[in-house]
């Protein structure tokens, strides 16, 4: 974490535009938290999941709003202000408002606006909205991603707005074992709980290394012995990652269980791309076109539930696997 603190730190030094990507439950929140704490400027965190319904209309009267609250603060105090919760606001009566004519009040202000799980913004245009701050005010722009393919696109695909603009891409990525150990045998140092080797080994063999499930480890470990620990995790992920997993199904329309199918074959276990083909060729009893095998590999790839290597497939967190085990039909 304090490696990437500092590259977080540089990259906003030298960059107006910095992405923050890397799968769910690596840190990325607890990163940017830490960075956006320690900032001494104006500045302001949105979790854009919090932004409901999610529609261009109440995305741009959530951020005019908060831009012209801050435009107020920052008229009165100049000091900088904490935070503008924006968690589960609700828009009953969308009224149309200006964005652009709002952002006149921020101009010549240098502000950090830092937008955790910023991937679906450019799915109402607001990736266009983005462009124009940088261009016509000094905001420096942060953006998190866990949907790696997604907030990759918003960057590196030159159809997009936010294309060229030299961002600065922050990779978190997974603890390496050894990383893992070394966190878990330091927690546990300073909770003073003691766990033996074949008992940490177990719980990386089953976490990986994302630190969410490590830390949740840790907590259960203080009132619990290690067995019961682990299944507690287990639970919670499995609820979790069930949510997700049904979460993005609900966006794939008629191919939902194709994806649910596919996503049960790498629960058993990793996969080449010909291995998924024929088992759904099989389940479904009709030949699939290579293009639709790619299609969904990648899809579920853009949003983090697998990864590939050496032509090889595999879950990105084993975790998918309780959380896919609990999903019917
Ligand atoms: N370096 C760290 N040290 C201790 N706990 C961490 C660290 N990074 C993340 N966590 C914890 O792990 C969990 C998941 O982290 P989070 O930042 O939410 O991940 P992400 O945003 O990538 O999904 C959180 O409960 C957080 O408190
Ligand atoms: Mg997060």
């Amino acid at each position: 974490m304090e490696n990437e603190t500092l590259e977080l730190k540089k990259a906003l030094e030298s960059s107006r535009l910095v992405v923050v990507k890397g799968l769910r439950r690596t840190g990325k929140t607890s990163l940017m938290r830490v960075v956006y704490g320690e900032l001494k400027a104006n500045k302001i965190f949105v979790d854009v999941r919090g932004i409901y319904p999610f529609t261009p209309r109440t995305v741009s009267e959530i951020f005019t709003n908060l831009f012209r609250k801050f435009a107020r603060i920052s008229k009165k105090i100049t000091l900088s202000i904490d935070s503008i919760a924006l968690g589960g606001i609700k828009v009953s009566e969308p009224k149309h408002i200006d964005l652009l004519e709002t952002t006149e009040w921020i101009n010549g202000k240098k502000i950090y606006l830092f937008l955790d799980e910023a991937q679906n913004l450019s799915r109402v245009g607001f990736d266009k909205f983005l462009v124009y701050l940088l261009d016509n005010t000094d905001i420096k722009l942060i953006l998190c991603g866990s949907e790696i393919g997604i907030i990759s696109d918003m960057i590196e695909n030159p159809k997009s707005p936010l294309f060229g603009r030299g961002a600065e891409i922050i990779n978190i990525k997974r603890f390496p074992s050894s990383l893992s150990l070394k966190f878990l045998e330091e927690g546990f140092d300073q909770i003073k709980v003691t766990r033996d080797a074949s008992q940490l080994k177990e719980t990386i063999e089953h976490f990986d290394g994302m630190v969410g499930w490590l830390v949740l480890y840790g907590d259960y470990s203080k009132r619990n012995d290690h067995k019961i620990s682990i299944k507690k995790v287990m639970k919670d992920a499995s609820s979790i990652t069930t949510e997700e997993i049904k979460k993005f199904l609900e966006t794939r329309g008629i191919g939902k269980n194709r994806y649910l199918h596919i996503l049960r074959e790498f629960s058993k276990g990793n996969k080449r791309w010909s291995e998924i083909k024929y088992s759904l060729e099989k389940k479904l009893g009709k030949k699939i076109g290579d293009r639709h095998i790619k299609d969904y590999l990648d899809a579920l790839i853009d949003y983090g539930f697998i990864e590939k290597s050496e032509g090889i497939y595999s879950l990105t967190d084993p975790m998918t696997k309780v959380g896919v085990d609990k999903i019917k039909g």
